[in-house]
């Protein structure tokens, strides 16, 4: 019986890390609709001087990045106002997308 509740903490335990960490690239694909426009539906930018290209960004960065539009650390008007109502999840799940478009 013990080790049945062991068994089954650690099961949940695991469970809940893999959803804190790693953001949702599905969920996130849907999102990125909006960024498309600029930043290119696939990542690559259409006007890379203007919008910067986003494929080939890891993950990490990205998130980094969006993060610091949003709290204002990286002064940009445009993508503070494009970050501003994003939830830590929406930010996780961008980020993740963005981590799966290559250049
Ligand atoms: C209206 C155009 C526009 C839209 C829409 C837009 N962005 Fe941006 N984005 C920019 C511009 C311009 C920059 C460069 C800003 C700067 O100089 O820091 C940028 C920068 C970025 C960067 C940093 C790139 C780097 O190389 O450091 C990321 C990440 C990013 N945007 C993600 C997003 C996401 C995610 C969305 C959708 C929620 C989005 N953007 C929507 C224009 C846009």
């Amino acid at each position: 019986m013990n080790k049945l509740m062991i068994v089954l903490t650690t099961g949940l335990l695991a469970v809940a890390a893999t959803s804190v960490s790693a953001g949702d690239a599905a969920a996130g694909k849907a999102k990125y609709a909006a960024c498309g426009g600029c930043h290119g539906a696939n990542g690559v930018s259409a006007a890379p001087d203007t919008n910067p290209s986003l494929a080939g960004m890891s993950e990490a960065d990205a998130k980094t990045a969006i993060m610091e539009y949003k709290s204002g650390k990286r002064d940009n008007a445009t993508m503070k106002a494009m970050t501003a109502s994003l939830s830590d999840a929406d930010i996780d799940n961008l980020a993740a997308h963005i981590a799966t478009l290559k250049k």
